[in-house]
């Protein structure tokens, strides 16, 4: 059996249904509008310093539930490491110091009662260049459930299905499952490792660039998988693409200097920006 999650309702048996495509998108209410149980993770005062260096200054902000946010901003504003936060990556570099909260459905996540495996299982992570293990296919989506503990074979078999369906790979690779995915293409790796990451069921996904190294098909084949990927999860995306942000978050942050200048419905941020610097950045003024 699979490790029940504590104190969220969550049955670990019963599987989210394979999303279909939405028809039609419906518009993301302003962050002002929304309900309590909108809100997946809550930043309080967040800061962060690598050694002196202040890399995030007093960010606050809330991450709606089964959303796309994306955080946009130039080189070095701090995305990825405002990313790093959210499942506490930042804990494995040395010299980090953070202060302020970040509540994962009410749970404070520095809190030491917080298991932080448990954690990440709960918010999972695909880096800008994906990082298949040199194991088979079937063995990349099923290292998570592994370690989650005995599951009888025919159960790892269907989440590993369920996964490389979910991650739009299992029609290119079903007859190749134990083959190595070392052999894969750029683009077949990147929702490899989505898969492996969606395999353990998390509630939220993180994702630093995931197709700035890819091709524009299977950019695009990326973001189809992330507009249907929401109606499971919470994601969290940055890019460096303003088209790509644009086309898939519903809600968008522009960092600038570690701050969080604007954060709003992107249709706002990238049409009717309240800052400046917010309109210089979308503008390509600088960056
Ligand atoms: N491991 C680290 N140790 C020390 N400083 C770091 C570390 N990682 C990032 N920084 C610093 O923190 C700041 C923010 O870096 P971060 O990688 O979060 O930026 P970013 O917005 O993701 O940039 P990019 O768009 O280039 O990926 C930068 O000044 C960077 O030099
Ligand atoms: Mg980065």
């Amino acid at each position: 059996m699979i490790e029940e999650r504590a104190g969220d309702g969550y049955d670990s048996t019963s599987m989210p249904e394979i999303p279909t495509p939405v028809s039609a998108v419906e518009e993301a209410p302003s962050p002002s509008e929304w309900r309590d149980d909108d809100i997946c993770l809550t930043v309080s005062n967040l800061c962060l310093y690598y050694g002196d260096n202040e890399a995030l200054a007093d960010i606050s902000m809330r991450v709606a539930r089964q959303r796309v946010t994306a955080l946009i901003g130039p080189s070095g504003c701090g995305k990825s490491t405002l990313l790093r936060c959210f499942n506490r990556m930042n804990d494995l570099i040395d010299d980090v110091r953070i202060t302020g909260e970040i509540e994962l459905n009410g749970m404070e996540i520095h809190s030491t009662s917080v298991d932080i495996a448990q954690l990440r299982r709960r918010v999972g992570m695909v880096f800008q260049r994906p990082n298949p293990f040199p194991k088979s296919i079937y063995e990349n989506v099923a290292y998570g459930l592994r370690l989650q503990g005995r599951l009888p074979k025919s159960e790892v078999d269907d989440r590993v299905e369920w996964a490389l369906k979910n991650a739009a790979l299992w029609e290119e690779v079903s007859d190749r499952l134990n083959e190595s995915a070392l052999d894969m293409s750029g683009g077949q790796q990147q929702r490899l490792v989505i898969a492996r990451a969606i395999a353990v069921q998390p509630d939220v996904l993180l994702l630093d660039e995931p197709a700035s190294a890819l091709d524009p098909i299977s950019t695009l084949k990326i973001e189809e998988l992330i507009h249907q990927l929401k109606q499971d999860y919470t994601i969290l995306i940055v890019t460096h693409n303003m088209q790509q942000a644009a086309r898939v978050s519903d809600y968008t942050g522009f960092l600038y200097l570690g701050k969080l200048v604007e954060y709003d419905t992107t249709n706002i941020i990238f049409t009717n920006p309240t800052e400046k610097q917010t309109e210089d950045y979308i503008t390509g003024r600088y960056g």
